[in-house]
């Protein structure tokens, strides 16, 4: 098992990406703390987790506020005195339009909740494994932030920025046992998806070599790698997986 003894936090963990990080996390024994917007599910997925004897609990966090950040960090520190690992998941991918279309509310909220969210969960945690000298951080960027997405301008602005920020934050906690990394996943099968036209998920998938869609699972698979001990010596690094989308 990778994260025996390990705390974990996701955000964005009801469902998709983050859900199948959660699970992977707790089989590889980590306590993991699921926070979500969408408390119901957040709550139905620790459930189900406690039910099979693994550590888990939800806690309703809507990412893009400060507040709701803090109040996370505290309630998780409270019940495990630790956390070691911290996963950026939470996102929307806005709607696809030209940027004609894109309205100043558009922008601001996928600035809010994918870009923002990173910058209040990092800071408010980097105290917290400084102190322990230990952390992991991995924040899921996006194909869109490396390559740029027509009818995507928001979300592919975000994420580019999350993956400059990733190559920023490591190299300066590159002396505390912190490492941070990101990865860009092609387009994956979660309910994100139906935020977008039939086309631009067409677009993107017609730009994958291996012809398919991603699986939830195999994002969680590099993940939880980049979460365990087994990594020590990558950081600032944004982790592809596209089916062979990008080559760098
Ligand atoms: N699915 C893809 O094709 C794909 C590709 C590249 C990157 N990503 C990224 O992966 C991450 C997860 O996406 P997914 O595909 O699993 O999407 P999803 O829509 O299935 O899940 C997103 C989760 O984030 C939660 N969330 C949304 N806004 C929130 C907020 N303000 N506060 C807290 N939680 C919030 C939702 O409730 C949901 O549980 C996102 O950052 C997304 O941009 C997804």
């Amino acid at each position: 098992m990778l994260l025996t003894g390990k705390v974990a936090i996701v955000t964005g963990a009801a469902r998709g990406i983050g859900a199948a990080t959660a699970e992977r996390f707790a089989r590889e024994g980590a306590a993991v703390v699921i926070a979500d917007i969408d408390i119901p599910e957040a709550e139905r997925l620790a459930q189900s987790l406690v039910s099979a004897h693994f550590t888990a609990i939800a806690i309703k966090t809507d990412v893009s506020s400060r507040a709701d950040i803090e109040r996370l960090l505290h309630t998780a520190e409270e019940r495990f005195s630790k956390i070691d690992i911290l996963v950026n998941n939470a996102g929307i991918a806005g709607r696809a339009a030209p940027i004609e279309e894109v309205t100043d509310d558009d922008w601001e909220q996928m600035m809010s909740i994918d870009l923002r969210s990173v910058f209040y969960c990092c800071q408010a945690i980097i105290p917290h494994m400084k102190a322990h000298r230990y952390g992991r951080i991995i924040n899921v960027a996006s194909i869109a932030g490396k390559e740029g997405n027509p009818n995507m301008i928001p979300y592919s602005t975000a994420k580019a920025a999350v993956i400059g920020f990733t190559k920023a934050l490591a190299k300066e906690v590159s002396h505390d046992g912190i490492l941070v990394n990101a990865v860009s996943p092609a387009v994956i099968e979660t309910a994100i998806l139906e935020q977008l036209t039939p086309e631009q998920v067409q677009y993107m998938v017609n730009r994958i070599p291996m012809g398919r869609t991603g699986k939830p699972a195999e994002v969680a698979a590099l993940i939880t790698w980049l979460a365990s001990e087994e990594v020590s010596f990558s950081t600032g690094h944004c982790f592809d997986i596209s089916g062979g989308r990008a080559t760098y």
